[in-house]
C-alpha cells in the first residue's frame, strides 16, 4: 500500500497500489512489468524477497510464491526490522512444525497483522450457507461433506507443484480450504482423521527430471470433531464432467443446507417443512468486478483485509495464522493416514 505520490490516477480514499514484485524467474517479472504498464503503473522488480523488503518501499505484501518457500519468506518478513502487514496464500506452510514456527515468531511483532489466504469462506454461496448455519436455522450441525469435483492440477513455474515435498501434498496444498470451510461450519476443532486416496489418472505419464509427479488426484477423507460433528471430502481431480466443482452439504438435527459453487446456488430447509418447504437463492454479492478462478473471492479477501489493516489492530485478521495452522494439520493427518492406513488424531500431527 501507498500513498497517491507514487501512483497519481489513485485517487486519495483508495490510497492502494502494487508498487513492487520480487520474483526470480525471468518470465514472471516481465509478465509483471507488461501488466503493470498495461495500467501505467510504475513498478519496482526485485529478484527476491529480501531486496524486496529491504528497498522500504511497500507497507503490505502478498506472499503469493510456491507453498515450499512460504515459510522462509514469511520468516524473513516477520523478522525485518520494518514492519509490514502479510497475506499469505495458503496454505499457511507445508509442514505442522513451519507453522508453529511462523505462529511463534509473529507473536514478537504485534506491530504486523497477518492474514491466511483461506478465501473460500467469501465465495457468495459459501459464505451464504455459513449466514444460514450462524444463524442457526440448520440446528446443532451434525455432518459437513464437501465434494470437490473438478480438472487437474494446472501447470506452475517449474513445476513444483507435481511433488509432495513442494506442496505439502494435495489434502495441505488445496483441500486446506475445504478443511477450513469444515471446521467453520462445524464450529469445531478436529479430533481425528481417516482417509483414502491415491494418484490414478492424472500425471502418470509426466517426467520432471527423471520423476514422476507424487501427488494423489482423488481421495476420501472423514475429520471428526469435538463437538461430536462430522466432516466428509470427496475429491476428485479429473472430473471436469461436473456441473459444479464444489458441492457442499451441511445437515443439523432440524435442517439441512447446501451450497453449490459456481453455480452460486444455495438451499436450505427443515426436517418439519421437507421437501416442499426447500428453499433456493442465487447468492451474488454486487461489489465483485471481476469472477476470477475463484468467483470474486480473491477480491472480497483482498477488500476485507485492507479494512483490517486500516482498522489499526483494532480488527484482527479474518482468516489467521491459527486458522491456517489447523487447517493445515488437517491436511497433514489425512495424508499420514493414507499413508499408515489408519486414523490419525491432530494430536500426533501437532507433535
Ligand atoms: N487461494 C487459492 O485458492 C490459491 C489458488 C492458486 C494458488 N494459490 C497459492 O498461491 C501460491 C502461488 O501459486 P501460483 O499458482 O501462483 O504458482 P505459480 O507457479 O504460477 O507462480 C508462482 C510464482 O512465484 C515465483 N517464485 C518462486 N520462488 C519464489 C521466491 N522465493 N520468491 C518470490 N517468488 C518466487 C515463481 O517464479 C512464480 O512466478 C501457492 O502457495 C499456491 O498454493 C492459492
Amino acid at each position: 500500500m501507498k500513498n497517491r505520490r507514487m501512483h497519481p490516477q489513485i485517487e486519495l480514499t483508495e490510497a492502494v497500489a502494487v508498487v513492487a514484485i520480487a520474483d526470480p524467474h525471468l518470465p514472471s517479472q516481465q509478465q509483471a512489468h507488461n501488466l503493470a504498464r498495461s495500467f501505467n503503473w510504475p513498478l519496482q522488480v526485485f529478484s527476491g524477497h529480501k531486496e524486496l523488503l529491504d528497498s522500504g518501499m511497500c507497507d503490505v505484501l502478498v506472499v503469493s510464491s510456491p507453498n515450499m518457500t512460504h515459510f522462509e519468506i514469511l520468516m524473513d518478513i516477520i523478522t525485518h526490522p520494518k514492519p509490514h502487514h502479510v497475506l499469505v496464500e495458503k496454505p499457511l506452510c507445508t509442514t505442522v512444525a513451519h507453522c508453529a514456527k511462523v505462529i511463534d515468531a509473529a507473536k514478537s511483532r504485534p506491530d504486523m497483522l497477518v492474514q491466511v489466504g483461506l478465501e473460500y469462506r467469501y465465495m457468495p454461496p459459501v459464505a451464504k450457507l455459513m449466514d444460514v448455519v450462524k444463524g442457526g436455522i440448520l440446528g446443532q450441525v451434525k455432518m459437513v461433506a464437501i465434494r470437490e469435483h473438478r480438472f487437474p492440477f494446472l501447470v506452475k513455474v517449474n513445476n513444483w507443484n507435481r511433488f509432495n515435498c513442494n506442496t505439502g501434498g494435495t489434502l495441505v496444498e488445496k483441500c486446506c480450504h475445504f478443511f477450513d470451510l469444515m471446521r467453520l461450519f462445524a464450529s469445531a476443532n478436529p479430533v481425528r482423521v481417516m482417509a483414502s486416496g491415491a494418484i490414478d489418472v492424472n500425471h502418470k505419464d509426466e517426467t520432471y527430471d527423471g520423476k514422476v509427479p507424487d501427488i494423489i488426484d482423488n481421495a476420501y477423507v472423514i475429520v471428526e470433531f469435538e463437538n461430536g460433528s462430522r466432516g466428509m471430502l470427496d475429491l476428485c481431480m479429473f472430473a471436469e464432467g461436473s456441473k459444479n466443482e464444489q458441492e457442499i452439504s451441511v445437515v443439523g438435527d432440524i435442517g439441512k443446507g447446501e451450497a453449490f459453487v459456481p453455480e452460486s446456488i444455495v438451499r436450505w430447509g427443515s426436517r418439519v417443512e421437507g421437501r416442499d418447504g426447500v428453499k433456493t437463492l442465487k447468492a451474488e454479492d454486487d461489489r465483485i468486478k471481476y469472477d476470477g478462478l475463484h468467483h470474486g473471492s480473491s477480491y472480497l479477501e483482498h477488500l476485507q483485509f485492507l479494512s483490517a489493516i486500516r482498522a489499526k489492530g483494532s480488527q484482527a485478521p479474518a482468516v489467521d495464522l491459527h486458522d491456517g495452522l489447523i487447517s493445515v494439520a488437517i491436511g497433514v493427518a489425512a495424508q499420514l493416514s493414507i499413508e499408515k492406513g489408519r486414523f490419525v488424531t491432530i494430536e500426533e500431527v501437532m507433535e
